[in-house]
């Protein structure tokens, strides 16, 4: 039969079996007293109740080192949501279905003791399921990794292999490691306790609906794959700009800079899923596979020309939406004389059949004018006759703009002529915005991570050997840098696009960055 107007309109082709039942579980969260607790986690799992999505039932266990009681802790964490609900409200009704099930176990997670305490809580929920299947999510510092995972599972808690009913998973918070020796070593630690198929690292850019569109956007239309490849791409650029500097997390930061904590994850990621080849089927190994082969045709940067293909930066003081702000060697636990990075950018070429030549430039920083996340895939000029020949390179290119956050959508630009009895061109633009064709709805990338762990769905958790494959691109960067101290055309201004030395690197290849506007 052949479908009507109004039926194609309608159309919507489920690839899931629909909302899977979750089996009933306990989520055991290791560092609960931690901010990404309270601020994601937490509120994570509180919507996934007030959306029916939580297996029935569940019980949470928050464990950290400070003295609290299952009480003191419920009412820590009702405060937390009333602020960081996505909702920006706290409903009581979900709020008195989700409390009971919260209870706080506290302990040294070097003393086996602890282990032991928690396996008595865990016996005590009087369900085989609440005290078999256990999701433990490690949001703690990853020196502190080892002694859970080997404390859980002397206690019998965490047993290898146990993928399935019943089932034990760890979920692994990034950083993962903080280069590819100390990554190879946590991944061989997590192996002597469990397989890879119950270890999910998170990359929390995964969970995002805009990132996981970009594979339903390149390979679920006819009109733009074809056109993504060196035959029509001149350059790919990825930004992950914030506005924030960092704030209260100077001590991480000075141990981590930006390449560590956006670059070898969040960009590689969006990269990797820009630029791979179509999987051969939509299974978790599938998609991984290729995100493997995508990294690994990275070319590799020495450490001798990291100083040409990639910029740090830092910012000083300056003024974000004209209030004054303090320059990063000015924040709390901050050395004075910090060489660490809040900005990067760098020009990676992919050494592939499809992109053999396209430089795809990556950039992030702290400070910057907005916050945005978007890839902008730029296309080749016409040639150079009629409208070009005239015009000049001023000219606008081509270009596919999949806006990653806020105002997710995707923009396609090209060149219309201005109404009137004058010949002139200007780039015109096509919108969408997720809002206007679905509503409002955002779910938190955590929902959907959690969510998925609990199914153990791997799809949008990292791999060993791409977490592997992710810090060998980064190391020689690092090492590249060295102890050399910033220079001036470096450091940039807080509440600018970063620093001249990032202009400099695209303009050396003909090419100038292109900012995110802000939400209109
Ligand atoms: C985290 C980084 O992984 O991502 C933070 O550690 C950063 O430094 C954050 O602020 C950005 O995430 P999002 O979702 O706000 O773009």
């Amino acid at each position: 039969m052949v479908a009507n107007d109004q039926d194609r309109e309608n159309y919507r082709c489920r690839l899931d079996q629909g909302p899977a039942a979750v089996e009933p579980c306990t989520i055991v969260i290791f560092g609960a007293s931690g901010d990404l607790t309270a601020r994601k986690l937490v509120p994570a799992l509180y919507h996934l109740l007030a959306e029916r999505r939580m297996p029935n039932p569940f019980r949470i266990i928050g464990v950290a080192r400070r003295e609290k009681t299952d009480a003191s802790w419920r009412d820590e964490l009702k405060s937390a949501l009333r602020e960081y609900s996505r909702s920006g409200a706290l409903e009581e009704k979900p709020w008195d279905d989700f409390a009971p099930n919260l209870f706080y176990c506290q302990g040294d997670l070097s003393d086996p003791a602890l282990y032991q305490k928690l396996r008595r809580q865990l016996e005590g929920f009087g369900h085989a399921a609440l005290r078999d299947n256990l999701l433990f999510y490690l949001a703690v510092a990853p020196s502190q990794f080892a002694a859970v995972v080997e404390g859980l599972s002397a206690a019998g808690l965490l047993n290898k292999g146990a993928t399935r009913q019943p089932w034990q998973r760890v979920v692994v918070e990034k950083p993962f490691g903080h280069d590819l020796h100390s990554a190879r070593q946590l991944n061989a630690t997590l192996g002597r306790f469990v397989t890879e198929p119950q270890v999910f690292r998170i990359d929390h850019y995964l969970g995002k609906e805009t990132v996981q569109n970009i594979l339903m956007f390149r390979f679920s239309n006819s009109i733009f794959e074809p056109l993504w490849n060196r035959q029509l791409v001149d350059h790919v650029q990825i930004t992950v700009s914030e506005k924030l500097g960092v704030g209260a997390r100077g001590g991480f930061y000075e141990e981590t800079g930006a390449l560590r904590d956006i670059a070898q994850n969040h960009l590689l990621q969006v990269l990797a899923l820009v630029a791979m080849e179509p999987p051969v089927t939509l299974e978790a190994e599938s998609i991984r596979n290729e995100k493997v082969k995508l990294l690994k045709s990275i070319r590799p940067i020495t450490p001798a020309e990291a100083a040409r293909q990639v910029v740090r930066g830092q910012y000083f003081a300056g003024q974000v939406e004209g209030q004054p702000v303090a320059g990063y060697r000015q924040e709390p636990k901050v050395h004075p004389q910090s060489n660490v990075e809040t900005y990067v950018a760098m020009k990676l070429l992919i050494d592939n059949w499809r992109w053999s030549g396209v430089p795809f430039y990556l950039r992030s920083g702290k400070r910057l004018p907005l916050s945005a996340s978007e890839v902008r895939v730029q296309f080749r000029p016409t040639p150079n006759v009629l409208f070009a020949a005239q015009c000049g390179p001023q000219m606008d290119v081509n270009a596919i703009t999949l806006r990653l956050q806020p105002n997710e959508g995707i923009s396609l630009r090209f060149n219309g002529k201005v109404p009137g009895a004058s010949l002139e061109v200007r780039p015109v633009r096509m919108h969408f915005s997720y809002n206007t064709e679905f509503g409002a709805y955002t779910p938190e990338a955590y929902e959907r991570l959690l969510l998925e762990a609990m199914e153990g769905d791997a799809t949008l958790f990292i791999r060993s050997d791409e977490v592997e494959t992710a810090w060998s691109i980064v190391d020689p960067i690092r090492e590249g840098w060295g102890t050399k101290p910033i220079s001036n055309r470096e450091f940039y201004a807080a509440g600018t696009w970063g620093p001249v030395a990032a202009e400099d690197l695209l303009a050396a290849g003909g090419h100038a960055w292109r900012d995110p506007h802000p939400v209109s």
